[in-house]
This record gives C-alpha cells, structure tokens and sequence, in this order.
C-alpha cells in the first residue's frame, strides 16, 4: 500500500494535543479491545502527559500525520546521539491501514538518519501483527523478546533500607553505567525521571545500578533499570518496591533471556500479561549486564 497520497508529515504544535492524546487513547484500547483484553488507556490524560512530556524533551521531534489537513495520527523520535527511540506510535482507527502509519515511520526514520543515529529502537507488542510488518518495512528488525507484567508489592518485614534516590550530581555516574552496558547516551531521560518520579541507586561508591521509577494512582512503572549483575538488579527491585503501599501494581518489562531474573521475579507473585518484541532498524551489539527497559521514556 505504501504511503497514503494526502499524508502529511508535520511537527506538533501545542493545539494538536488535545486530538493527539484522544487518538492515543483510542488507537491502544481499539488495538487491545479487537484482540480480546479490556481499555489500556483510562482516559485522555496519558496521551496529554506523554506528549507534553516529549514536547519539553524533543520539540523537533514530536510529529504529527495529517490528512486533508486533519491530525490523524502522532509519533515521537528521541535522538540520543548514535542511538535514538521511537514511540508511541499512533494512527485514528478509522484512518488505519490506508498508509498514515507508513508515512509517519518513513519521516521518522529519515529524520533519524539525517540526525546521523546508527541504531533506532522500538518496542511494540509481539501480538501486534500491524505494528510489526509496518516497522519491518522500513527496515526494523526483532532483536529480543521482552516479557510484559506485573506483581504485587508486599508488606516488607525485613530490614533493607529503601533504595538511594538519586540527585542531579549522581546522573554522571548513572549515565555513564548505561553507556557501558547499553551503549545508549541519554541524561535528558535522567532528568525527565527525576522530575517526575525517582531514580533509585544500587552500590556504594561504585555504581552497580540504576532503576526509574514512576507511582502513579496504585500503580508503579519500572524502568529503565540497568545493572553489572543479577544480585544488583534484585536489589534493586527490592528496594525500589519495600516502600510502596501494600498490593501496589508493579509493572515491567523482563528481556526474555534474562531467565534468572524472571525466575527470581516468579517468586515474588510476578505474572505474565504478553510479550513485546524489542527492535531495531541498524547497527546492534546486545545489552550487557541486566536491563528493565521502559515504554516511557521511550529512549532505547
Ligand atoms: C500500528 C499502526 C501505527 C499502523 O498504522 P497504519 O496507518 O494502520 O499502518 P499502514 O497502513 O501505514 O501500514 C501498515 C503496513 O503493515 C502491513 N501489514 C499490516 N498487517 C499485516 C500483516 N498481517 N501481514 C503483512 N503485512 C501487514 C501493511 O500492508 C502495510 O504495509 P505496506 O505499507 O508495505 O503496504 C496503527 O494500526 C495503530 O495506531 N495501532 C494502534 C496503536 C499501536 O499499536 N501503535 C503501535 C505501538 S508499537
């Protein structure tokens, strides 16, 4: 089909919020409903917090499709240097297979390439057939499953102190770790972090590892967590969820071949909703160490 004749490509402006953020809401639960789960988007306001969020982030890289004129659909790029993130993705249902989707990842990805990123990632859901061939058309490819779900946290009756949070002055370290172990730059998703939620720390003076975390409304989000070994990234977990009010919702992403993480997680309640393909259009070395990666922000 390729691209649809009267797509436009163009960069979100502050009025396009409102229309974007009620297409992501219905583009995800429309996705999701026709494939037997309930709503995953409560209400407008997700859509209206990430994409103010990227704004302030990468205001020449938060995009919109239009149609005759009309927003039909949004996308966001987040170059970091030689590697770059994309999503969320989102086209109007009733505007969907007509070719906006392809018109978007194209300038998406030639924008990537003119910002001279080596290797752009994404993370999309495995059962989304869609989603998958229109980014394999413009040249991603499936570089690791990622299991998505979720526990709950515990009363904790031991004596573990909760996680160090991270100040500004601790990013150097924080960012340096990730550049090791993922090869992926990104101080600005530090600082999105520390704004909206926490950066927790494992390690006394040296660095073991890193874990975001965002508490919203009974619901806590981790990631991205980073970390040199399978002992940090549980402690980590640990720490960052003792302080959490009781059967608190955790949520997370688990690369599937980290299985002795996910052994340690099944241990603790942790359940498995579905699975996520992580990919990438250009160059890839696999992480080291363990990493939780995250749909927000969607940097790598
Ligand atoms: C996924 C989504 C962005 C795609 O946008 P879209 O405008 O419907 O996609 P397009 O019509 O431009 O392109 C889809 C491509 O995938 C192909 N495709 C779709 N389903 C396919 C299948 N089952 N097998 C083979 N190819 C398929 C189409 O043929 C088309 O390829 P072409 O351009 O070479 O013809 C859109 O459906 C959406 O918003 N979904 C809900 C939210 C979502 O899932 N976002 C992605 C999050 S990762």
């Amino acid at each position: 089909m390729r691209r649809h004749a009267e797509a436009e490509v163009r960069a979100l402006e502050p009025g396009d919020v409102a229309r974007v953020a009620t297409i992501f809401r219905s583009a995800f639960n429309e996705m999701y409903r026709r494939r037997g789960f309930g709503p995953v988007v409560a209400d407008t306001a997700v859509g209206a917090v990430i994409a103010e969020a990227y704004r302030a982030l990468d205001p020449e890289h938060c995009l919109v499709v239009t149609a005759a004129g009309r927003v039909v659909g949004s996308g966001f790029l987040h170059v970091r240097g030689a590697t770059a993130g994309v999503g969320p993705i989102t086209i109007d249902p009733g505007y969907q297979g007509a070719g906006f989707g392809r018109a978007l990842m194209e300038e998406i990805c030639a924008r990537s390439d003119r910002a001279g990123v080596r290797s752009l990632r994404l993370i999309q859901d495995a059962f989304n057939e869609a989603s998958f061939c229109l980014y394999g058309r413009v040249g991603f490819v499936g570089r690791e499953t990622l299991v998505r779900g979720s526990f709950r946290s515990r009363p904790q009756l031991g004596t573990a102190a909760p996680a160090r949070r991270a100040r500004p002055s601790d990013l150097d370290q924080v960012v340096g770790l990730e550049r090791e172990l993922l090869g992926i730059e990104r101080r600005k998703d530090h600082e999105l972090l520390l704004r909206m939620g926490d950066v927790l720390l494992s390690g006394d003076g040296t660095l073991h590892g890193s874990l975001g975390r965002l508490v919203r409304g009974g619901v806590a989000v981790l990631g991205p967590a980073v970390s040199r070994d399978l002992e940090a990234m549980l402690d980590l977990i640990d720490r960052a969820t003792r302080d959490l009010p009781a059967r608190t919702d955790i949520r997370l992403l688990v690369p599937a071949r980290q299985g002795d993480l996910l052994a340690a997680l099944y241990e603790t309640g942790f359940e498995v909703h579905s699975l996520c393909t992580y990919m990438v259009r250009g160059d890839y070395t696999p992480f080291a160490g363990y990493y939780v990666p995250t749909l927000f922000p969607e940097s790598g």
